[in-house]
């Protein structure tokens, strides 16, 4: 029987545990993950585009276990009525190729992407920031927003979205979370006097969210919006006056902010930075960058964590998923006449 947490149980699961320790841990896993970097299998995702979108499988496997997550990106899906990014994810053992855990992954990925970038900006960002700008008030934005407090703090966010309405839901959903929001008119004011500047927006061009002259001194910049070939955030100025942080460089390139630059522009790889083998942020007017994308080792660590969490919490189905026969080399023996017949009957 395969474990299997859909939306409903992992929405239990987060009223259960609450979400300040589910992103705490998940914190604490990706570390672990990252810190133990070569024991996996690296390898960029595979791709598919289409006009309107992306599908993405993200492999990986450490020396136990295997996961992938099937994950989508649509930005003219909300047109439709349909979310922007969707999920799911399976784990399954390394030794017998057996699936244990199949998982729901959209509210998954967006725990999980909120948690790296706070994993970053905890390595990379001043140790006294306090106030975070975010441009893009979409599904992932208040994930973002709740990591960043209960990680490193963050009590002011001033916010920018192009959509008052998508600024309506944020400033509603962050009402009594400890937090002080600032809606701002336009994305200029929204990273002054910001110490750190997420940027989630989606579009499938290569927008300017953040241009030069508006990014200052000492401030860490969390692009997580641009993730694809064709899809940035930034202006290229801007690479070129910060350090840049990346998952896997060789994935990265292809489609992060740094795809803008040329194929030798420096960058370090976190793990390198977590595991104290390189330098992150070395002075106080540094400028930071976490070129985020998205990679299967994060995902790893994430299913981990919720397969962990599922089995604290009793909050998971079974599933009827894998075949078992008696016998193992008799498989058509389960839909020969008679065990036909007595599956129908049970
Ligand atoms: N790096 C990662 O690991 C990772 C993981 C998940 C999602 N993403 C990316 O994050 C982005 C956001 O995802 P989502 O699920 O929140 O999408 P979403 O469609 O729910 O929200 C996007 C928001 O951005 C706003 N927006 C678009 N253009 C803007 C602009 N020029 N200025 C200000 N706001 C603007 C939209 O109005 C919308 O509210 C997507 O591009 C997605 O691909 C990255």
């Amino acid at each position: 029987m395969v474990q299997f947490v859909g939306v409903s149980e992992i929405r239990r699961i987060v009223a259960q545990v609450g979400i300040d320790t589910v992103l705490t841990r998940m914190v604490d896993y990706l570390e672990a993950d990252f810190r133990r970097w070569d024991r996996f299998e690296r390898i960029p995702r595979l791709a598919s585009h289409s006009p309107g979108g992306v599908i993405e499988l993200m492999p990986t496997q450490d020396d136990a276990l295997y996961s992938f997550k099937y994950v989508n990106g649509h930005p003219y899906n909300f047109e439709r009525g349909l979310q922007t990014v969707v999920a799911i994810g399976l784990m399954a053992e390394v030794e017998t190729g057996y699936p244990v855990f199949l998982s729901e992954m959209t509210i998954l990925t967006a725990l999980r992407t909120a948690a790296m970038s706070a994993l970053a900006a905890k390595h990379l960002a001043r140790p006294d920031a306090k106030t975070m700008a975010i441009i893009g008030l979409g599904a992932q934005s208040e994930f973002q927003a709740a990591a960043f407090r209960a990680v490193l703090g963050v009590e002011t966010l001033r916010v920018y979205d192009v959509d008052s309405a998508a600024t309506a839901k944020f400033v509603r959903n962050m009402a009594g979370r400890g937090v002080r929001v600032i809606a701002c008119e336009e994305p200029g004011s929204a990273v002054m006097g910001a110490d750190i500047v997420t940027t989630v927006t989606a579009d499938k061009v290569q927008a300017t969210i953040l241009s030069d002259n508006m990014v200052g001194a000492g401030v860490h910049l969390n692009a997580v919006g641009g993730d694809c070939p064709g899809k940035t955030e930034l202006q290229k100025d801007i690479l070129s006056r910060a350090s840049v942080f990346v998952e896997l460089t060789e994935q990265t390139r292809i489609e992060g902010e740094i795809q803008q630059m040329p194929a030798d522009f420096p960058v370090t790889e976190l793990w390198q930075v977590i595991r104290g083998e390189a330098p992150g942020r070395t002075r106080r007017d540094e400028i930071t960058l976490f070129d985020s994308v998205g990679f299967a080792v994060e995902d790893f660590a994430a299913l981990r964590l919720l397969r962990d969490l599922a089995t604290e919490t009793g909050q998971y189905e079974t599933l009827d998923l894998i075949t078992s026969p008696a016998d193992p080399r008799d498989l058509f023996g389960l839909i020969a006449p008679a065990a036909a017949a007595a599956a129908q009957a049970a």
